[in-house]
C-alpha cells in the first residue's frame, strides 16, 4: 500500500492548485439548491460545499483529515453560512447520521482515495443508507486515459509536469511540479507533487513534497460495483457542462438506490 495522502495536510497549497474540474462548482450548485438538502463526503476545505450552502442547500459535510476539516470550518465560517452547514469529522468508509439525504456527492475524485475495494463497497454501502427513497448520489471521478497509462508504464514513471505557478501576496510566487507513478497491478496512481516557493527575486524559500494516490476505474467496474450496493444506474456524463461520456475524460455518475 502507498504512504498516506500527505497533500492534506496542507490546505493552503490544497486551495491554490486543487481547481477542481471546469463546472463542477455550478454543477454541485444547482443539484443541491434542486433537492435542498445534500450531504457531501470528503468535503475538503469547503470548494463545492460552500457554493451549495450560499445556493440555499442545508449542507452536511464529512472530512477525515484533520487539517483539512479545520479549514473547511473557518471557511464556512468566514463566510457565514455556520447555520445552513453541518461538518463532521469523519470517514467516508463508515458514517452513521442517522437521517437520509435527497442528495449525496462526492465530487472531485474523492472516491478514487478509497484503493481497496472492501473500503469502496463500504463507502457505497453507507452512501445508499443515507438517500431518500427517490435520493439521488452523484460521484465524479477522472476516467483513466489508456494513452497516458501506457505511456507512465513504459517510463516506470511519469516524466515531472508543471501543475502552475501561483503568484503570492509577498510578489513571489509558488509553483507545482507534478509525478506520477503507476501500480497497474493494484489500479492505481501514485502522485508526488513537489511545492516551490520563490521570493520576488525569483530565489527559492522552500521546497515541500506532497503525495497522494488514486485508484482508477474503469466504466463497466463501476456499474458493478453500484450494483453490487444496491444501487442503479441513472446516468453517466463526461463532465459537468453536459457532455456525453468519452474516453479519457470525466465519469460522473448519478445512481439511485
Ligand atoms: C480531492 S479532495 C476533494 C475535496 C472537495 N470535495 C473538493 O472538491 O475540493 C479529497 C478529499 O477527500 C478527503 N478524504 C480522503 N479519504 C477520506 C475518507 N476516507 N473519508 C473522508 N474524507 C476523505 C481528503 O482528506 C480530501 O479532503
Amino acid at each position: 500500500m502507498p504512504s498516506a495522502n500527505t497533500l492534506y495536510s496542507s490546505p493552503d497549497l490544497y486551495d491554490l492548485f486543487s481547481t477542481g474540474v471546469p463546472g463542477d462548482t455550478g454543477y454541485f450548485a444547482r443539484l443541491a439548491a434542486g433537492a435542498g438538502r445534500v450531504l457531501e463526503l470528503a468535503c475538503g476545505t469547503g470548494r463545492t460545499l460552500i457554493p451549495m450552502a450560499r445556493a440555499g442547500a442545508k449542507v452536511t459535510g464529512i472530512e477525515l483529515a484533520p487539517d483539512m476539516f479545520k479549514a473547511c470550518r473557518d471557511k464556512v465560517a468566514a463566510a457565514g453560512l455556520e447555520r445552513k452547514v453541518t461538518l463532521h469529522r469523519g470517514d467516508m468508509r463508515r458514517f452513521a447520521l442517522k437521517q437520509t439525504f435527497p442528495l449525496v456527492v462526492i465530487p472531485y475524485r474523492a472516491f478514487q482515495h478509497l484503493l481497496d475495494v472492501r473500503d469502496q463497497r463500504a463507502c457505497l454501502e453507507c452512501c445508499r443508507e443515507h438517500l431518500t427513497r427517490q435520493g439521488r448520489l452523484v460521484i465524479n471521478l477522472f476516467d483513466p486515459n489508456l494513452n497516458i497509462l501506457a505511456a507512465n508504464l513504459t517510463h516506470h514513471g511519469s516524466a515531472a509536469r508543471n501543475v502552475g505557478s501561483v503568484k503570492t501576496p509577498d510578489g513571489g510566487r509558488i509553483t507545482a511540479l507534478a509525478t506520477r507513478v503507476p501500480c497497474p497491478e493494484e489500479q492505481y496512481v501514485v502522485e508526488d507533487w513537489v511545492f516551490e516557493k520563490f521570493d520576488r527575486q525569483g530565489n527559492s524559500q522552500w521546497r515541500k513534497s506532497r503525495v497522494f494516490s488514486l485508484r482508477y476505474f474503469f466504466r463497466y467496474e463501476m456499474e458493478h460495483l453500484f450494483e453490487l450496493c444496491g444501487l442503479r444506474v441513472e446516468k453517466l456524463e463526461g463532465g459537468f457542462q453536459g457532455q456525453p461520456y468519452r474516453h479519457g475524460g470525466e465519469q460522473v455518475w448519478t445512481v439511485r438506490r
